[in-house]
């Protein structure tokens, strides 16, 4: 036999018998986005390499060791490691946000190359949404009801947290930067050499460290909060005033920075103890900036986006009463001459009249008794039987798979009326 190929370490296949449970994750997200009155917009996969250095930021762990790059003749291109930045670039590109406000939603795969584990792949799918336009914290708000809408249409909405900060604005920032680094510099003794690196090139980053001994010493540490311009406070206390008003929790996390540079003001994570070391669903924030930087005339934008791979670990992890139903609700054997002519013709009715049921036609030969077995592992309710007398007198035999019920043969003209009350 000739050597098997597998898959790249990192980069799944969706099952047979997994779809159900991702189609139905991601018709929950759509379903909620539609009723927020959203937009889908579409993207490449693959965008030039200096977008994403660009929006992200140089020194980020995505920019600087996750991002699959390769060279296209003489232009260096990159899979797409989030959607923010090709959505942005794409927004500028068709003029969607000059002057007009847009909210915009989106799903696919992204690509990162971090170490495989529980809930991190290096193929993983993302549902985001970009809001352009919008200065106020209404927005930032309706954002974070929008996911607890959908947290509770999913079935997770006990086991998820929200975590909120404000990181301020960029100059803000750069004071506190500066605030972290002089009480950091005094505790190099703690640090790993990755973090006496981040401690030159992205401080704050070491805000989220794992290190538990440098954590300990993060306790005493300037706050971000502290250091916020005044406005940045206000839209601060604005959203947190939002948030307490239609009674929605958080944690304000004075650590939470994001691993990337384009945010400003609100940042935000949902998070989860149910999945280990990976238990952040959605993450996101305002980047008032990012527009301008990357060419736009200036505009505001918030967005989030979420893992998919971990939202279906999760709701199956805690979620036992998904609403899945079998992809086969009708199966038709058949056996005899001119029987597979007149069960085609059935099936083809039953899909035009009831687009809404599964309808499975057997045609892999076999005797009843086989056919039945294949029925019967389809999931299938009912099962439709024409043998060569049924064919003959324009009949067929109807019969219940899950049981309860006696067979009986109708009129075929009758089958459909009978199948439609029978769902
Ligand atoms: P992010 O935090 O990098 O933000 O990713 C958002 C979510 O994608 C994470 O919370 C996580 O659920 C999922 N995710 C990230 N990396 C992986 C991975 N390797 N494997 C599985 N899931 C993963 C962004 O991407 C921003 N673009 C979000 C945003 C949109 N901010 C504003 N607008």
């Amino acid at each position: 036999m000739a050597k098997t190929i597998q898959a790249i370490r990192g980069m799944n296949d969706c099952s047979p018998t997994e779809s159900p449970l991702w189609q139905w994750v991601e018709t929950q997200v759509r379903e909620v986005l539609n009723s927020y009155g959203y937009l889908e917009v579409r993207m490449p996969i693959v965008e030039s390499t200096p977008l994403f250095a660009r929006a992200i930021g140089e020194v980020t762990d995505v920019v600087s060791k996750e991002m699959y790059t390769f060279w296209d003749n003489d232009e260096q291109l990159t899979l797409r490691p989030e959607g923010t930045a090709g959505c942005v670039r794409a927004a500028i590109e068709h003029g969607w946000i000059y002057n007009n406000e847009q909210r915009l939603w989106y799903m696919g795969p992204m690509f990162r190359h971090e170490r495989p584990q529980k809930g991190r792949y290096r193929q993983f799918h993302q549902a985001g949404v970009e809001v352009f336009g919008i200065a106020n914290p209404e927005i930032d708000a309706e954002l974070i009801i929008l996911t607890a809408r959908l947290w509770k249409k999913l079935g997770i909405d006990q086991h998820v947290s929200l975590q909120l900060n404000s990181i301020g604005s960029l100059e803000a920032r750069a004071n506190y930067r500066s605030a972290l680094v002089a009480f950091l510099e005094q505790h190099q003794a703690l640090m790993s050499e990755e973090e006496k690196e981040r401690l030159i090139k992205n401080p704050l980053r070491i805000l989220d460290t794992k290190n538990q001994a440098l954590q300990q010493v993060l306790d005493d540490a300037p706050k971000l909060l502290d250091y916020l311009d005044d406005e940045s406070r206000e839209h601060f206390a604005q959203l947190c005033a939002l948030l307490d008003s239609v009674g929605i929790a958080y944690e304000i996390n004075p650590k939470l920075v994001r691993g990337l540079d384009y945010y400003n003001k609100t940042v935000f994570e949902w998070v989860t103890s149910a999945l280990g070391a990976q238990g952040t669903v959605c993450g996101g924030g305002r980047y008032d900036g990012l527009v301008e930087q990357l060419g736009g005339h200036a505009a505001p934008g918030v967005g989030f986006a979420m893992g998919l791979e971990r939202l279906v670990l999760l709701v199956q992890e805690v979620n036992a009463s998904i609403p899945l139903k079998s992809a086969v609700d009708i199966y038709l054997v058949y056996q005899g001459e001119g029987t597979a002519l007149a069960a085609f013709q059935l099936a083809e009715k039953i899909r035009s009249a009831l687009p809404q049921l599964g309808t499975m036609l057997h045609c892999s030969g076999g005797n009843f008794k086989k056919q039945f077995r294949r029925a019967d592992k389809s999931g299938a309710t009912l099962a439709l039987v024409i043998g060569e007398s049924e064919m003959l007198n324009n009949q067929v035999v109807v019969k219940h798979l899950q049981g309860g019920v006696e067979q009986q043969t109708l009129d075929i003209e009758k089958v459909i009326d009978y199948i439609q009350s029978q769902f």
